[in-house]
């Protein structure tokens, strides 16, 4: 087996740092590197239990290894310090104005909160034991007044638990106490990196915006309660880089969910590379993932980086994680941790990435876990935030916007621009309402295509137009009387019981009243045999809006920027 020589320039992507384990390899700064080492490697508080050292023992070997990070782009840079460790704070500051960043000290909670009023900072280094103002305090003032900055906090005791705390409060990642100067440098060095690339975005998405009007680069259709709190808090995260674990039915919309989250964070100028892992064996999704030297194995004629580089600066969406080996999810929690990425075959070479990890399944990833195929602390360090998609048969509201969009987006495509578009008529809504869709808005998709085949320009598409493909049995409907529910129900006692049954009957109707209506509440009223009058009223008891019934998240955008199949 070959190993890399140090440093293959030619496959190295932009923004890579390059680090090595051989320890021959000089720092340009021994001395101050070497006592910073010591310095951080101590105990740094009395009281406090030892703790376990970080596992990364590299040393940074020339720091401008980090390509797009030019001493320009440092010195841009500004770092705010917030620790009551004189020792530390100024070891900190002096490693880190070494570096050439701009560097700004604080030693409490009260003085940062001050100096935060003031003055602009891209990142903040915050312990989080701190007197007063404590460091949780000082990290969600910096969430709410100052989205766009890179927190960081140094944890004193990093448990799980805490240390998962600060990341779901909004902190862009943790540094266990003691570190050592290189993990400070290679940590804010991806920090730093981070930085550049959300200027980079912004100034991406200003041009669009300035070609394009407001209009999304991803189109998410969908205003149902269930649909509308994924995306909202899909929107939420975006501005984070915090992990995220998409969990829903095959076809629901994680894979689009992962594209809207990208596409609105401060990486969108960066790739989103997605990776199925139930696609690969193991060995070759390792060097796909990780990328391989030369030699590493019979075929590999060259260094080839792995997905994780090419993702550097982005965001890399791992589809079925829980279809991942587990000495590869071993592997995958250490870049996850330190930004570290080993080839396939490589003995003396690492990079490190600024990566943020987007997971799914379509399964039950506790179950995973239970069952021992997937790793506790990945499937935590990876579902920060976890976003639960539901399956289309639970948002029929969605339905009728869903059916339309792919209606008039097939059209153009398969019949032009020129012939007139057909309509789906009442009878054809309703019949795709009752349908159960197992295979969700994919299987809607694949239906709307199918149809719009075979339809006459014009046409009012009646049920008898619908193609019926794969499994269309209707769901089976919950036993009335055996379940649980039925049973306290019937507990309930016999007007609560009905009261409930036709509050529900009452909801459903109307929601699926005002999406046939399309919003229009005289001709939602007609259908009814309804006055107006009475039909604002029904839903004003049931807390329903007509303009939530039948507003989509994201306006539809131009035909280009439609999912593919
Ligand atoms: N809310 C939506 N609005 C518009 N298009 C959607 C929506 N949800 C899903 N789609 C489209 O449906 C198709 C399936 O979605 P996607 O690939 O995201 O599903 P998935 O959950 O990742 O499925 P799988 O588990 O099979 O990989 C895609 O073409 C996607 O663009
Ligand atoms: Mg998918």
């Amino acid at each position: 087996m070959r190993t890399t020589p140090f440093e293959p320039a030619q496959s190295v992507p932009p923004g890579l740092l390059r680090l090595s384990r051989d320890d021959r390899v000089p720092s340009q700064r021994p001395a101050r590197a070497r006592g910073f080492n010591d310095l951080m490697s101590a105990p740094t508080s009395n009281n406090r239990p030892p703790r376990t050292a970080p596992t990364l023992h590299l040393r940074a070997t020339e720091a401008v290894g980090l390509r797009q990070l030019t001493p320009e782009h440092k010195a841009s840079i500004r770092i705010l310090i917030v620790d009551d460790e004189r020792t530390l704070r100024e070891s900190c500051a002096s490693v880190l104005q070494y570096e050439g960043y701009q560097v700004t000290l604080c030693s409490r909670g009260e003085e940062a909160r001050d100096t935060l009023k003031h003055n602009q900072f891209d990142i903040a280094l915050i312990d989080l034991c701190l007197p007063e103002v404590s460091g949780m305090q000082l990290l969600r003032t910096c969430v709410e007044s100052h989205p766009e900055m890179i927190v960081i906090m140094i944890t004193g005791n990093p448990t799980l638990d805490s240390s998962l705390e600060a990341l779901r409060a909004g902190a862009w990642d943790y540094l266990p106490k003691p570190f050592s100067g290189t993990h400070l440098q290679i940590l804010l060095g991806r920090a730093a990196h981070a930085v550049i690339v959300a200027r980079e975005s912004s100034a991406q998405r200003a041009q669009f915006a300035s070609q394009h009007g407001n209009s999304e680069r991803v189109t998410v259709l969908g205003s149902a309660p269930g649909f509308r709190r994924a995306i909202d808090l899909a929107r939420r995260v975006a501005l984070t880089d915090a992990s995220v674990f998409i969990t829903g039915e095959s076809g629901s919309g994680k894979e689009l969910i992962a594209q809207f989250i990208h596409h609105h964070s401060r990486r969108s100028s960066r790739e989103l590379v997605a990776i199925n892992c139930a696609a690969l064996p193991e060995t070759l999704l390792e060097s796909e993932m990780f990328g391989h030297v030369k030699g590493a194995f019979t075929g590999a004629f060259r260094d080839k980086p792995g997905l994780l580089e090419m993702a550097n600066g982005g965001t890399l969406f791992l589809d079925e994680l829980v279809e991942m080996s587990k000495p590869i999810q071993a592997k995958l929690l250490r870049v996850i941790q330190d930004g570290v990425v080993r080839r396939v075959g490589s003995e003396t070479t690492d990079a490190v990435v600024n990566v943020r990890f987007i997971a799914c399944t379509n399964g039950n990833p506790e179950e995973a876990v239970k069952a021992g195929v997937l790793r506790e602390d990945l499937y935590y360090r990876l579902r920060v935030v976890p976003i639960h998609v539901p399956p289309l048969r639970d948002r029929p509201e969605d339905l009728p916007t869903l059916a339309n969009h792919f209606l008039a987006h097939y059209w153009s495509r398969h019949r032009g621009s020129t012939a007139p578009l057909p309509r789906l008529s009442y009878a054809a809504i309703r019949a795709l309402v009752s349908r159960p869709w197992r295979g969700n808005v994919r299987e809607l998709q694949n239906v709307i295509e199918h149809m719009v085949v075979l339809i006459e320009p014009g046409e009012e598409i009646q049920p008898r137009d619908i193609p019926v493909i794969g499994d269309d049995r209707p769901v089976e409907e919950p036993a009335v009387v055996a379940s649980p529910a039925a049973e306290s129900a019937i507990e309930a006692g016999y007007h609560t019981a009905r009261d409930r049954l036709l509050a529900q009957f009452e909801r459903q109707y109307l929601e699926q009243l005002v999406v046939l209506a399309e919003g229009n509440m005289s001709r939602a009223a007609r259908i009814a045999g309804v006055d107006r009058t009475t039909l604002y009223r029904l839903m004003e008891r049931q807390g329903l809006h007509r303009k939530l019934l039948v507003t989509p998240v994201e306006e539809a955008t131009p035909s280009e920027e439609l999912p593919k199949t």
